[in-house]
């Protein structure tokens, strides 16, 4: 199922089954943890094309990440050809990343009040100009995008978007096919990527509620696309694409994850948080991630509550040792017996 053989560009891609782009979650130590359970290309969150040609610090360190996370897309946002095309070519000249991705998707007011992300929905002239200067900057870097499928439901760009998107030479299409006024209210409706894969003749990469392991085969079956996109499932449980590639090749689905074996996904997370961004930061980053790790056993609130209130890490990771080893037929107490 799905395409065997996935290029984009010439990026030889396997499985075909990608990690989303999430603002404030697929920084680098989310990426290596989705990586490790077999997501076959990885995205960064977006960052912003101004703060990459101004040289922004914290912008620029959004773009790392190591060898191991290859095939990994940078995704980029902005309202300008000139300056997207700019902050591309700086991409690809300082961190050589496989694909260079645009988001022509994201709902958010602060974004498409100028001009950005998904308002390039509402004028499809300005998308094209994006897509084909960006392409233009960066003849050795295959260009892709990740788009929703129109501003509102009376104004659905799919597959006309794509087809304007595969002249202006973009090697690859994402659809979260949501309407941005839609933002994720209701169901994504997949016969549009259905739609937009018949549509063109490059890649088309399906994303949007896929909620169980199944959910990723029913897609491929249903729309015909090249490679499926995890977001919000993978959130807490990167074992996900273990899953969905267990079923994609004909296996039964894996056990899943001990209490054990999550905490010690949470303390890798956590010191990945810590080397990439310092104590304070690192354990900051880590609050969200806990709440959703941790939960679905008895005791589990408590623990998180006690887990996202610490600020010393050294704390955090006593708690997660104690944690990791009460048996796990009893319900963990809330606290270490003094
Ligand atoms: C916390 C969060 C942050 C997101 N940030 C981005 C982003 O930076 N770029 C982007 O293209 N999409 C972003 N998205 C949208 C997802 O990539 C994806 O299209 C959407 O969640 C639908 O897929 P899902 O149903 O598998 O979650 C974000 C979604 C979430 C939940």
């Amino acid at each position: 199922m799905g395409n065997n053989r996935l290029q984009i560009g010439d990026i030889k891609i396997e499985p075909p089954v990608f990690l989303a782009p999430m603002a404030g979650v697929t920084d680098y130590s989310f990426r290596i943890l989705c990586k490790e359970q077999g997501a076959g290309v990885v995205y960064s969150e977006f960052v912003s094309a101004h703060g990459i040609i101004r040289e922004n610090r914290k912008t620029l360190n959004m773009i790392r990440f190591e060898s191991s996370e290859r095939p990994i897309g940078i995704q980029i946002f902005g309202d300008s050809p000139k300056v997207m095309a700019e902050a591309a070519h700086y991409v690809v000249e300082k961190f050589t990343p496989d694909i260079l991705d645009i988001n022509f998707g994201c709902p958010v007011p602060k974004v498409t009040r100028k001009g950005a992300g998904s308002a390039a929905l509402r004028n499809l002239d300005l998308m094209e100009a994006i897509a084909a200067a960006v392409v233009a900057a960066i003849p050795g870097t295959p260009v892709t995008v990740k788009m929703r499928a129109g501003w509102d439901s009376n104004s659905i760009v799919v597959p006309e978007a794509g087809v304007r998107l595969e002249k202006a030479g973009v090697k690859a299409i994402t659809l979260h096919p949501r309407t941005t006024r839609q933002t994720y209210r209701k169901r994504a409706d997949w016969s549009l990527i259905k739609l937009l894969k018949e549509a063109v003749s490059i890649p088309v990469i399906g994303n949007g509620d896929i909620v169980h392991p199944q959910d990723a085969l029913r897609m491929f079956v249903e729309t015909g696309c090249d490679a499926v996109m995890i977001g919000r499932a993978a959130l807490g449980n990167p074992w996900f694409f273990r899953d969905v590639i267990a079923l994609l090749q004909g296996k039964p689905l894996p056990p899943p994850p001990s209490l054990e074996g999550k905490i010690s996904t949470c303390q890798h997370h956590l010191e990945l948080l810590i080397e990439s961004h310092g104590e304070k930061t690192g354990v900051n980053l880590m609050r969200k991630h806990f709440g959703w790790y941790l939960k679905g056993f008895p005791g589990a609130a408590a623990i998180r509550k006690k887990l996202v209130t610490a600020t010393n890490p050294d704390i955090i990771r006593e708690e997660l040792n104690f944690l990791k080893h009460v048996p796990q037929h009893e319900p963990p107490p809330v606290s270490r017996p003094a």
